[in-house]
Order: structure tokens, then C-alpha cells, then sequence
């Protein structure tokens, strides 16, 4: 059935037209009968996290509507056969076995691969940690370059960074993924070859930005006078392709398993977090897991009204399908959280910015908002006024952590206050009554530049301290809510045709660059072969 037939969609458009200029303002006023409970009736918590969804255009039917859209859509089926280890991802044939690697039941899927490989990544951090793992010179290691892209870069860089309280100072993480030299260049100028340790992650060991960056970290160790044979003190690989591993010339036995049934954006939880491993130990990582596992129980065991998860992923389907909205904003109030939109960004638009059903048919309805952020309070100072007065509405997601991670004092209370102000202001706004009260009888003319319609939807996801524990639940929380979209919108969050196309091209246009001669222009668009033409000339000139 097409899912604007079901009826839990029919009803759910109608009460959308009766709601849909309710102003919350109105439902939080002292006046209403249900004000005084809506906060607590709108707020669940989980697995060490509190969502406080109260300042959503909703109310107790929306809810209810909502989740009969999920029980309509087989969320629960999509869940429970995701954890079992079905074939979740038809079109490449694969399991999307993420949680396996977080189970804590000796009976789940591969769970003797995944101890033993846990076991051998342990052993090889402690061993780096510890100064025990050293370099060509017999010095230990200083520095870690975790060389990789998208999945294999955004995970464990999002982690080390969000932990830096805990990771170990004698050990500094570099992160490299664009395949543009500026980015492994500035980690170069930093590090010495003596002292450094290169993970290279790539599940596929053919993405073209990591095998380029691989290579050359490669050339520069060999530079520096490390021969062949002491290269296996440097580099290291996590990867799905053995064959690739050792034909760059990395021995089985420095290699860490990420598995086919593990998508690259679900992988933080495999080898691909070794880098991580290593800034914040082993038992610190075992947290981040069992965090994980934890909001995994959650989501399969709750029920679905206060499952959150769900209800964070059916509210991103009320904004998307029934008010038309574009896009919504990651706001952690953290700067150890800075590197989550970008995490975020992969997980959802990667998974969900498709058009096509499970059955391969085109979709009637959007799907994947548009996920983008930045961490508060130095978004307040960059978009918040669009988020505040432009006439696109925006939902933001705010994260905060109650507990600071530093000792500066005055720094915290200040934090959070600019985060609940951020909420009440975005749902409350100001009057044109209240905007004239403020500027009095002389500036009449300011009146509807400090009007504030309000009536803006916030989440607020509350975490007690920002651990390895509550982090692994976050993550995790948002990984469901992809599944949970995907299942309403029948589409598979697990494969990423659309990166296809543009990387194929690239290839061509790279040989074209690089030619001698000059290149056919009908070989491509006129934009394209005037791109390329006027590059070419720009290298001629630049070598003379
Ligand atoms: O091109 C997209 C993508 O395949 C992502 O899904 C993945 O996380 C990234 O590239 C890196 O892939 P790999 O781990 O195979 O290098």
C-alpha cells in the first residue's frame, strides 16, 4: 500500500490542517488545562538520555497519529529484523549488523568474531599507550594519523574529539581525509616519522582520497629514511579487504576486520574506532559500547510511544511530510560535541536522501531532510537569527550535557542558560504588543524588526555528563532514528548508489587533466569542457 494511503497518513494530513496554526505559546499558557503537565507529558528518557520534545507543534493525538504511522509502516518488523541480521540492505545483499559489534549476549551474531577482534584491537592500543609499540628508532609512538573518509573518518574523529577529557596526553590524534594536500600536509608540518603511528581505514582500501593520502604518508616515511621491513611499525589498516591490505604492503596481522555486514557510516563501533581506542583506552571504549547497547535494548524493548528514538525520528517525519520542511539544525551546546553534525550529516543524509522504495519504486514524498549545524553558543552569533525571524521554519535539535568537562568556573551555568534561552525564545517569540511595549511611543517604526513570530520546534536531549556511556546511547539514539525514518519511508538506509556517479566521472576528468593533449569537447558538457580547458592552461602556466 502507498504510504500516503494509509490511514494513519489520511488522518494524520486532516489533523495537521486543524493544528496547524496553533501557536505553542497558547499551549504552555497558565490558562490551559493540559499547560501545566505538558513538559513532563512530552519528555522521555532512556538509556541515560531525557528528550524533552514539549516544544513541538504537537499534541497527545499528533503523537499517538505518529506512532500509528509507525505501527502502519512496520517499524518494529524493520528493527527486529535489522538486529537479527536479515538482509536489511537488498541491493548490496548485506546485513546491517552495527549492533552485533555492541551486543553484549554471547548469543548474538558473530559475537566470537567480534570478542576476538575487541580483544586484538585492545591489546594493540594498550600496547601504543603504553609506549611498548615503537618505531623505527626505537622511540615510542607520539603521534596516530588516522588517514580515511566519510564512515571511516567522521566516527572516531567525532568520538576522540567529544572524550578529550579522558584520552591520554602523551598521545596526539590527527585525522586525515580530504584528498586535498592541505589537509595531510598541515598533519605533516606536526608530526615525526620517528614517532608516528598511520591507521589506514577504508572498508572498500580502493577510496581514492585514503589510497592517495596512503600513499603519500608512504613516500614521506620512506623519505625519512624508514626502509621497507620497518614500515610495519608504522602503518596499520582496518578494512574489509584483506587482498588490498597486503598488496599495499601491510601484514595480515596488522590488519583490523570491519566486516561487509558493517555499513562505513555504522562502523565507528569496529576497528574503524581504533584511533579512538587509543586516545581514551579500552575500557573507555567498551563504555562508548555498552552506551550503545544500552539505547539499542531501549529501542527494541520499549514501547513505542516513549521509545526515543522513534519519537525522534516520527517528529523529523511530521515537520518533512506534513509541514514541508526542508531542514533541520544539530545545536549541541558542547564544543566537545563540535564534530557531531558533521557525524550526523553522513548518518542521516547518507542513509536517507533517497527516491527510490525497497520494491524500486520512485517516492511521492520527501524524504532525508537536509541535517546540517554547529555547535552553541557560536551558532547564536551565525544563523540563529534565520532560525529566529526567517520566514523558513527551522527544527533544531539542542544537546547538552549538565556536568562541564573543565574546571573554569562561571563557564557551564552560562552554557546552559543560553541553550534553555535559545528553546523558549524560539517557541515563545515576541508579540507585536510586547515589541511596541519595548520600544515605547518614539520608534514605532522598529516595532516589526524585534517582532518574533515564534512557534519554532526544539528538541532538547539532555545528558547528565558527556561519558563514554551517554555518548555511545547519542549515537546510537540517532543511528535508530535513520531506521526508524527509513521504515516509514520504505526505503533502505543502507546503501549510497548516489556516490557512484560523480566518482566515476572523476576518474575520466582526472585522465583528462593530466593529458597532453588538448581534450575532445564533446567528450563533455560545455561547462565542463571549459572547466577542464581552462585548469590545463592554468597547470602550462604554472610550470613555466
Ligand atoms: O563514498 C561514500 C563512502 O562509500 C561512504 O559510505 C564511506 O563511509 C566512505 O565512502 C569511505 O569508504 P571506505 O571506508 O570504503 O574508504
Amino acid at each position: 500500500m502507498r504510504l500516503n494511503s494509509l490511514p494513519a497518513w489520511s488522518a494524520l494530513s486532516i489533523h495537521y490542517e486543524l493544528i496547524r496554526h496553533a501557536h505553542m505559546r497558547d499551549w504552555f499558557a497558565p490558562e490551559n488545562d493540559t499547560a501545566p503537565t505538558r513538559a513532563e507529558r512530552f519528555t522521555v528518557s532512556g538509556s541515560g538520555l531525557t528528550l524533552d520534545f514539549s516544544k513541538n507543534r504537537v499534541t497527545d493525538k499528533t503523537i499517538a497519529l505518529l506512532v500509528q504511522l509507525a505501527r502502519e509502516t512496520s517499524v518494529q518488523r524493520r528493527r527486529d529484523a535489522m538486529f537479527s541480521g536479515e538482509i536489511v540492505n537488498p541491493t548490496e545483499g548485506r546485513a546491517a549488523l552495527h549492533t552485533a559489534l555492541r551486543a553484549s549476549d554471547a548469543n548474538a551474531p558473530y559475537a566470537v568474531q567480534v570478542k576476538a577482534e575487541r580483544k586484538k584491537m585492545a591489546a594493540f592500543a594498550e600496547r601504543v599507550r603504553n609506549g611498548q609499540w615503537i618505531g623505527y628508532t626505537g622511540k615510542p609512538i607520539q603521534y596516530v594519523v588516522n588517514i580515511g573518509i566519510g564512515g571511516s573518518d567522521l566516527g572516531p574523529k567525532m568520538v576522540t574529539h567529544a572524550l578529550h577529557h579522558l584520552a591520554t596526553p602523551k598521545i596526539r590524534i590527527h585525522y586525515v581525509s580530504n584528498i586535498d594536500g592541505v589537509d595531510l600536509q598541515r598533519v605533516l608540518e606536526q608530526i615525526d616519522p620517528e614517532q608516528t603511528l598511520v591507521i589506514i581505514v577504508s572498508k572498500t582500501f580502493t577510496t581514492l582520497e585514503t589510497m592517495t593520502n596512503a600513499h603519500s604518508l608512504h613516500d614521506w616515511f620512506m623519505r625519512s629514511g624508514c626502509t621497507s621491513d620497518q614500515l610495519a611499525r608504522h602503518f596499520v589498516a582496518v578494512s574489509a579487504n584483506p587482498q588490498e591490505v597486503v598488496r599495499f604492503g601491510i601484514a595480515p596481522n596488522n590488519m583490523f576486520e570491519m566486516w561487509d555486514w558493517v555499513g562505513g557510516r555504522y562502523s565507528l563501533w569496529s576497528g574503524v574506532g581504533l584511533s579512538a581506542m587509543i586516545a581514551i583506552g579500552s575500557k573507555h571504549f567498551d563504555r562508548l559500547l555498552a552506551g550503545a547497547h544500552l539505547m539499542d535494548e531501549h529501542f527494541r524493548r520499549t514501547p513505542l510511544a516513549h521509545n526515543l528514538p522513534v519519537l525522534l525520528g516520527l517528529l523529523g517525519i511530521w515537520y518533512r511530510n506534513f509541514f514541508g520542511l526542508q531542514s533541520y539544525v544539530v545545536v549541541p551546546y558542547s564544543e566537545a560535541l563540535h564534530f557531531l553534525p558533521a557525524y550526523l550529516q553522513q548518518l542521516e543524509m547518507e542513509s536517507n536522501g533517497k527516491s527510490v522504495t525497497l520494491d524500486g519504486n520512485f517516492v511521492d514524498y520527501p524524504t532525508s531532510a537536509v541535517t546540517w549545524g554547529e555547535s552553541g553558543t557560536n551558532g547564536q552569533h551565525a544563523f540563529f537569527q534565520m532560525l529566529h525571524q526567517g520566514p523558513t521554519i527551522v527544527p533544531v535539535d539542542f544537546i547538552v550535557s549538565l556536568t562541564p568537562e573543565h574546571r573554569l568556573r562561571g563557564h557551564h551555568e552560562k552554557l546552559l542558560a543560553n541553550c534553555f534561552a535559545q528553546g523558549e525564545a524560539l517557541m515563545v517569540g515576541r508579540t507585536q504588543a510586547q515589541a511596541e511595549c519595548i520600544v515605547g511611543l518614539g520608534q514605532a517604526e522598529l516595532v516589526p524588526h524585534i517582532i518574533f513570530p515564534g512557534n519554532r520546534p526544539t528538541n532538547t536531549i539532555l545528558l547528565d555528563e558527556l561519558n563514554p556511556q551517554s555518548l555511545g546511547a547519542l549515537i546510537a539514539l540517532y543511528e535508530h532514528k535513520t531506521l526508524v525514518q527509513a521504515a516509514v519511508w520504505n526505503i533502505n538506509p543502507f546503501d549510497q548508489w548516489g556516490v557512484e556517479l560523480g566518482k566515476m566521472l572523476g576518474q575520466v576528468i582526472e585522465k583528462d587533466l593530466i593529458a597532453a593533449e588538448t581534450v575532445n569537447p564533446s567528450k563533455h558538457d560545455s561547462s565542463t569542457s571549459a572547466l577542464i580547458a581552462r585548469s590545463k592552461l592554468q597547470f602550462t602556466r604554472s610550470k613555466k
